[in-house]
């Protein structure tokens, strides 16, 4: 039997049995309104993952709901469980370790996944693995990309995070800059609110965006003194909602397409120029974008521009792994239990947490 350098390190680490087997994780997550659950295997493989959302739920009132989203998350999560534990071919018994996104998210949301995760590990006498819900972002490119390996530089552009992230090893982060307001995701959401084209926005506005001239409205740019790599969406976000009141105010239509042309290349001009300072201080050679913001098709190709002027290599999840999933959260989880962060039946789910911070609580 083929025993590899890994699994030794990990059962001496980790006090577990030394087997020539892939280690299998049953990952959960629920940060927000997609309940998900997928079977990964040794952080790299995905055997099965299964997200079930709650978006044309939450489309009803604008945005997420978080009582709704929590009570949702509790009809789902055994049944998305269920379905990635079918779909893996496995019996609940078959799995080696669970995980659970612990941090952070939408309390209440994040306490039905942590806690079901921790009870399935414990009464099948398993770890239980706390995960980062960034730092599962950013595993999300270990599984589309077998070769990737830390260091790398991050963009993180989702729904409540934005930040240049310096991705030292497995679980190492720094924060080399960042958003000082809104999330890229967030001013997408209000931007499409503003323009009636519902919820979530970000796909929505990309949509109208391709039939829009960029150059068809001026919008502002953020400095922030001192501190190049940071930079901020509400002054954006605020213009566009005083363009369209104004023009409401005037009688005047507003050219959606051009709107939402001209504010997702404002988006781009505010992150990419500052990834490439942050690719040119640290001289790496890798880039990853993480989160659902990834998913912007301007975004995307803007960021493929950066890496042929920059002579890096760029790693762009695939669009289903870029919005919120479950396997992302398992292929972490193994780097998090290669690390001993195995967490004791007290772990608790936080609603804020930086990513260099460990959320692990150990006996
Ligand atoms: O990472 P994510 O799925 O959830 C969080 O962790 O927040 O990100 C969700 C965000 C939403 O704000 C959504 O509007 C945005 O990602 N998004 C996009 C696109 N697809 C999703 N934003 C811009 N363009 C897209 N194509
Ligand atoms: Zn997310």
């Amino acid at each position: 039997m083929y025993i590899n350098r890994t699994r030794i390190w990990r059962a001496i680490f980790c006090k577990t049995e030394i087997t020539g087997e892939a280690m299998k994780i049953l990952a959960i997550e629920s940060s927000c309104d997609e309940t998900a659950a997928a079977v990964i295997e040794d952080g790299r493989t995905i055997l099965s993952s299964v997200v079930d959302t709650q978006i044309e739920t939450h489309a009803l009132y604008g945005g997420v709901v978080p009582e709704i989203a929590s009570r949702r998350h509790m009809e789902a999560v055994v049944r998305v469980t269920q379905k990635a534990l079918a779909d893996a071919n496995m019996d609940k018994h078959e799995v080696d370790a669970v995980a659970a996104t612990c941090a952070p998210g939408l309390i209440g949301a994040l306490l039905v996944g942590a806690n079901f995760g921790k009870a399935l590990a414990f009464s099948l006498n398993k770890p239980f693995i706390p995960v980062h819900h960034i730092r599962g972002h950013i595993a999300a490119a270990y599984l589309a990309y077998p070769d990737l390996k830390p260091p790398f530089l991050t963009l993180i552009a989702s729904g409540g995070h934005s930040e240049i992230v310096m991705v030292r090893d497995y679980t190492s982060f720094e924060i080399l800059g960042g958003t000082r307001d809104d999330a890229a995701g967030e001013a997408f959401d209000k931007v499409a609110r503003v323009l009636g084209v519902g919820y979530p926005g970000g796909p929505k506005i990309d949509k109208l965006a391709q039939d829009g001239d960029p150059a068809r409205y001026k919008l502002p740019d953020s400095h922030i003194k001192d501190a190049p790599l940071d930079f901020s969406f509400s002054g954006l976000k605020t213009a566009v909602i005083n363009l369209a009141h104004n023009a409401e105010q005037k009688g005047e239509t507003i050219d959606r397409n051009g709107l939402a042309a001209s504010f997702c290349a404002a988006v781009v001009q505010t992150l990419v120029p500052r990834l490439e300072m942050a690719v040119k201080q640290t001289h790496t050679q890798r880039v990853v974008c993480a989160g659902g913001v990834a998913a912007n098709s301007f975004l995307r190709a803007a960021l493929q521009d950066m890496a042929k002027r920059t002579h890096t290599r760029l790693y762009l999840p695939p669009l289903s792994l870029c919005g919120d999933n479950a396997a992302m959260i398992g292929s972490q989880a193994y780097y998090e239990y290669l690390a001993g962060n195995v967490g004791c039946t007290l772990q608790n789910a936080f609603a804020t947490a930086e990513i260099g911070e460990n959320i692990c609580e150990k006996r």
